[in-house]
Formats: structure tokens, C-alpha cells, sequence
């Protein structure tokens, strides 16, 4: 497919988008956001790639929605689907790891998306925020839903109501991303992150992504149940046998995803 807004490639078993509205600092425009899905849609269907890296460049991985766009919409064209929120949960759902390289900028719906990938690598230059509140709206995105869950009330708040931004080690220690390189190396960080990931067995990282994705909506007994039901059915896998045998073989194991 030919896309106007992202960039796509394949390194081995690792799919790559590369967000490429530069002149905008990546904002998210509906066709920027309908070329991602679509994209993930294919990686989603193509066996060879197992997992994705989604980066921007040195100045932006996105500020945010389009406010060009947005400006003139009613609510109602909001809602009847004529903007990207109608494709946006799609992000969160997709089955297959999904590492960000968090380069620059990562604001508004640009900090919402990477909230919505997997593993996060942020650049040293990053700066992560919600600034919708300047502009006379709140996050839309999941910003007041996800960012409390990463980093407590106290931090969403401020972040959400007064626009602090904080920097990549900031990030880190709240643990809202995982790794703070330099920006230089950000997105080859992350290609190596999700390579590693691509090589486990893609039947357990689908089990595992979502068995932690729903430790943000379940209670911890209920959790703790549905982990061990996943447990369990990982033992019908050709994969979990491989993985076993090949430890007690002392060899690599080859997970083909069964
Ligand atoms: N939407 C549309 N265009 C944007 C944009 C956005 N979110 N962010 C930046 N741009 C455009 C600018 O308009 C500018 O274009 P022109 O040259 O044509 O004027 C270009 O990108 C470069 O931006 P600046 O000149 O402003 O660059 P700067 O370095 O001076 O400032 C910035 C950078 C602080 C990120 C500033 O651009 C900014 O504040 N952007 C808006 C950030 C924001 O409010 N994001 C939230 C959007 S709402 C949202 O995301 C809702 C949701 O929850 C989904």
C-alpha cells in the first residue's frame, strides 16, 4: 500500500512506522491516523512480522491531534466518526508487541499514542506532555485514564491541568518509559528491543502483552485467575514444548508460533 503520511518497512521479523508529517511535527491528522492503522493491519496479518516499532523523528515522534483540523469540527462530526478517534482504539488492541521511540515532542494525542504502544525508548531529548487544557480541552485519547495509571493522581494532575511537561528521565523514573538513550541511537534501541522480542514464541508474548494489558482492568484476584488460565493454555502449544525441550537439549529454541 502507498501511504502519504508514515513510512513502513520490514527488518527482519520487526515491522517499522515511521509517523512523517515533519512540517507538523507529526501531528495526527485522520489520514495520518487512518495510514497507521491500516499499517498495523497489515503487519497484523503478515506471519513474518511479530513485532513493531513505532518512532517519529529527531524534533517530533507527535504533538498531538491536528489542531488545524480539529478547530472547525462539531461534536457531532467527532462522533459520527469523521475524525481519527473513531480508528483510535485500534492502536491499543493490536495483538503484537509494539515498541515507541520516543524522540522529541510526544504531546497530547502524541504522548496518548505512545501510552497505547508496549515497551517505550525514550531519546534524552524527549519531552512528554498533555497540553490540551491550553488550547480549552482535556486529552481524548487516554491521556486522563492511562497517564494516571502510569504515574499516580498527584503527577496526572498537574501534568493534565497545569501542562507540565517532563523530560525523558523524569519519564523514566516514573516509569512511564523503560530506557532513556541517546537520541542518536533511539529508534536503532528500540529495533533492537522489539528484535529480541521477535524472537520468543509469538503464542506466549500475545498471552503475556495481554494478560499485563489487563492488569489495568481487572482486580488482582481476578487477574492472578486469568494469568493462570493463559499458563495453562500454553501448555497446548507446540512452542512451550520446543522451549522446554530446547533448554533441557542445551540448544536455541525455534518457536514457529503454534
Ligand atoms: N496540530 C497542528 N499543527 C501543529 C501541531 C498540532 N498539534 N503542533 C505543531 N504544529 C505545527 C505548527 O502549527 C507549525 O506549523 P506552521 O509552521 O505551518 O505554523 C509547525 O508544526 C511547527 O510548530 P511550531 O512553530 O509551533 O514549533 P515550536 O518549536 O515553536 O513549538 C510545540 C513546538 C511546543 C510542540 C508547539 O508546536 C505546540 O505547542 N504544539 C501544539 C501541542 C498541543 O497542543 N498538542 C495537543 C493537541 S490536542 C490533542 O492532542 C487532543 C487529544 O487528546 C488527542
Amino acid at each position: 500500500m502507498d501511504y502519504e503520511t508514515i513510512l513502513v518497512s520490514k527488518e527482519g521479523k520487526v515491522g517499522i512506522i515511521t509517523l512523517n508529517r515533519p512540517q507538523a511535527l507529526n501531528a495526527l491528522s485522520t489520514k495520518m491516523v487512518h495510514e497507521l492503522t491500516a499499517a498495523l493491519d497489515e503487519f497484523g496479518k503478515d506471519d513474518e512480522v511479530r513485532s513493531v516499532v513505532v518512532a517519529g523523528n529527531d524534533r517530533a515522534f507527535s504533538a498531538g491531534a491536528d489542531i488545524k483540523e480539529m478547530a472547525d469540527m462539531t461534536a457531532v462530526q467527532m462522533a459520527m466518526g469523521e475524525h481519527f478517534f473513531a480508528l483510535w482504539n485500534k492502536v491499543g488492541r493490536f495483538p503484537k508487541p509494539l515498541v515507541g521511540a520516543i524522540t522529541g515532542f510526544a504531546l497530547g494525542g502524541g504522548l496518548e499514542l505512545a501510552m497505547s504502544l508496549d515497551v517505550l525508548v525514550a531519546a534524552d531529548t524527549a519531552q512528554l506532555g498533555q497540553p490540551e487544557i491550553n488550547i480549552g480541552v482535556i486529552p481524548g485519547g487516554g491521556g486522563t485514564q492511562r497517564l494516571t495509571r502510569a504515574v499516580g493522581k498527584s503527577k496526572a494532575m498537574e501534568m493534565i491541568l497545569s501542562d507540565k511537561r517532563i523530560g525523558a528521565e523524569e519519564a523514566k523514573t516514573l516509569g512511564l518509559v523503560s530506557r532513556v538513550v541517546p537520541k542518536e541511537v533511539c529508534v536503532d534501541e528500540a529495533k533492537k528491543v522489539a528484535a529480541e522480542i521477535a524472537t520468543k514464541s509469538p503464542v506466549a508474548i500475545k498471552l503475556a502483552k495481554m494478560a499485563i494489558n489487563k492488569a489495568f482492568e481487572m482486580g488482582l484476584s481476578d487477574g492472578l485467575d486469568f494469568e493462570r488460565e493463559l499458563f495453562y493454555m500454553l501448555f497446548a502449544s507446540e512452542d512451550a514444548k520446543e522451549g522446554m525441550h530446547a533448554f533441557m537439549d542445551k540448544r536455541k529454541p525455534e518457536f514457529r508460533g503454534r
